[in-house]
């Protein structure tokens, strides 16, 4: 897969998932503009530069319209354009439905699902001008069946599922390709919190019989962003050793 020439965004991609898709695609040749709320950004933009491809980490919360409107135009003040955008930043804020604070449902939904829409929205206008592009979301398995404690995450990674479906249809005929890549249990700090005892139970769940790596979701990424998936649009592809087979 060759990447060479393409302009990349990452959001969240200081640490786990979102920074190994940002090596990755850097490896495959890319210039990546690595987002994050957090200072890691300008740490995995370093590691990128010393791979010696150039990158530029944006502070900034993909969940503020004003914030978005500032990363994508440096982005395309820096290097032209978006080629390919990976909608990544998520958070959880898991609690039974019963106690879920307004806040816990706002914050998820605007973080992991309303960040979507604005990041899409700001870099769709040079993707149309050059009849190419390339949007990929992290959902989630979650997303598709569900998840007791989780009722907020769940219906934001549903979300971004017929978010990706309505755009796809929307850009296709544009050269622009739409899809979700829903991951099951990845090892991040975002599963780092499972008692030992619930990761064997969760193993016992997952065919392949272990938790996926965020090198395993990073490739799926580098091959929907690649022009040999270029027939390929409005699908969800789940990484997640087998755990939900629809
Ligand atoms: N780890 C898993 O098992 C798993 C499974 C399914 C889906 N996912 C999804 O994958 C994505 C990455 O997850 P991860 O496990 O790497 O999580 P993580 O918590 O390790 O990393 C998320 C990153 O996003 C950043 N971030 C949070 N809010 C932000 C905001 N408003 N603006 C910019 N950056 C922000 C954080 O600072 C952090 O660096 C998320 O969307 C998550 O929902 C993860």
């Amino acid at each position: 897969m060759d990447l060479s020439n393409r302009v990349a965004l990452v959001t969240g991609a200081g640490q786990g998932i979102g920074r190994a898709i940002a090596l990755r695609l850097a490896e495959a040749g890319a210039t990546v503009v690595v987002n994050d709320l957090a200072e890691t950004a300008e740490r995995v933009a370093e590691e990128i530069r010393a791979h010696g491809r150039p990158s530029l980490a944006v502070r900034a919360d993909v969940g503020s319209s004003p914030d978005v409107t500032r990363l994508v135009a440096t982005a395309i003040a820096s290097y032209g354009r978006v080629d390919i955008l990976v909608n990544n930043a998520g958070i959880a804020r898991d609690q039974l439905l019963i106690r879920m604070s307004d806040e816990d449902w706002d914050r998820v939904l605007n973080t992991d699902l309303k960040s979507v829409f604005l990041c899409t929205r700001a870099v769709l206008k040079s993707m149309l001008k050059q009849r190419w592009g390339r949007i990929i979301s992290i959902a989630s398995i979650v997303g598709l069946v569900g998840n007791p404690g989780q009722a907020n995450y769940a219906s934001a990674k549903a979300g971004i599922i017929g978010f990706t479906r309505s755009i796809a249809k929307e850009v296709a005929s544009r050269g622009i390709t739409a899809n979700a890549i829903a991951p099951g249990f990845i090892d991040t700090e975002m599963t780092q919190h499972l008692a030992e005892g619930q990761r064997q139970e969760l193993k016992k769940r997952i065919p392949l019989g272990y938790l996926g790596s965020p090198g395993d979701v990073a490739e799926a990424v580098a091959f929907l962003a690649s022009e040999e998936a270029r027939y390929i649009t409005g699908q969800v592809l789940s990484v997640d050793g087998g755990m939900v087979m629809a």
